[in-house]
């Protein structure tokens, strides 16, 4: 989704990140002042896991993905973000390198808020500091979740779970037939944290359950209500 207000107009755009909601205009003209305008062509990594952070990034355009390499060699894919999200505030929290390898997967436009930057905005505003700590429990929950369903769901519950995942956080294109998911079986695999070869046989078990339709590189969900079936188990 792109708006070209986000790029030529910070503030306004600083407005809808979940991390200023609620916040004082006061707070916003400061992020707006201080923020540094950085745009990625696709495929450019943004930062790679265990590199020092000193920038909080806000995304304003395109399509990132956060990425690990787990203990086996596999990348395991976190999350696909878009706009108006935030990410790379880990490594500024404690001095810590950064979690996770950014990408981008399309042409990206972000706004950069630097360590000292954001630690004032942090003091200085509660409200900020407590959207921060609302973000990071959110991501809590949903890390618990996943473990959860990657640990006693089979395939086609693990590639539904990821589906509806992609499916409730907009990462999908919606038209007449449903919601079009633009990803290869690898993507998949990665996001489900299994095989290639797994996530095919399991994308022929949930179109036979008629709760998607595949075609090369895109899945179409056309019953998420099935999908959620399928993943508690009464389908
Ligand atoms: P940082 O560690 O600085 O760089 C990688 C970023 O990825 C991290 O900050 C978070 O913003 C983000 N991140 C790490 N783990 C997750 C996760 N499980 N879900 C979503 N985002 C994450």
């Amino acid at each position: 989704m792109n708006d070209p207000t986000r790029a030529s107009d910070p503030t306004a755009f600083l407005a809808t990140v979940p991390l200023f909601h609620g916040a004082p205009a006061r707070a916003l003209e400061v992020a707006a002042s201080v923020v540094r305008s950085r745009r990625f062509e696709p495929d450019t990594v943004l930062f790679r896991e265990g590199d020092t952070g000193d920038a909080l990034y806000l995304l304003a355009e395109g399509l990132v993905k956060l990425s690990k390499v787990d203990l086996g060699g596999h990348e395991k894919t976190l999350a696909l973000l878009q706009p108006p999200e935030f990410f790379g505030e880990m490594a500024l929290l404690g001095h810590a390198t950064r979690s996770a390898t950014a990408v981008a997967l399309s042409h990206v436009s972000t706004f950069l808020l630097y360590r000292d930057d954001f630690q004032r905005l942090l003091t200085a505003y509660p409200t900020v500091s407590l959207n921060l700590t609302t973000t990071l429990a959110n991501r809590l929950r949903g890390m618990d979740d996943e473990a959860q369903v990657l640990s006693y769901k089979d395939a086609p519950g693990r590639v539904a779970y990821v589906l509806l995942r992609l499916y409730r956080s907009g990462v999908v294109e919606l038209d007449a037939g449903g919601a079009l998911v633009r990803l290869t079986h690898q993507d998949l695999a990665n996001l489900a944290g299994t095989s290639r070869e797994t996530v095919t046989r399991a994308l022929k078990a949930l179109e036979a359950e008629g709760v998607i339709v595949t075609r090369p590189k895109e899945v179409t969900i056309v019953d998420a209500e099935g999908l959620e079936e399928v993943l508690h188990g009464v389908r």
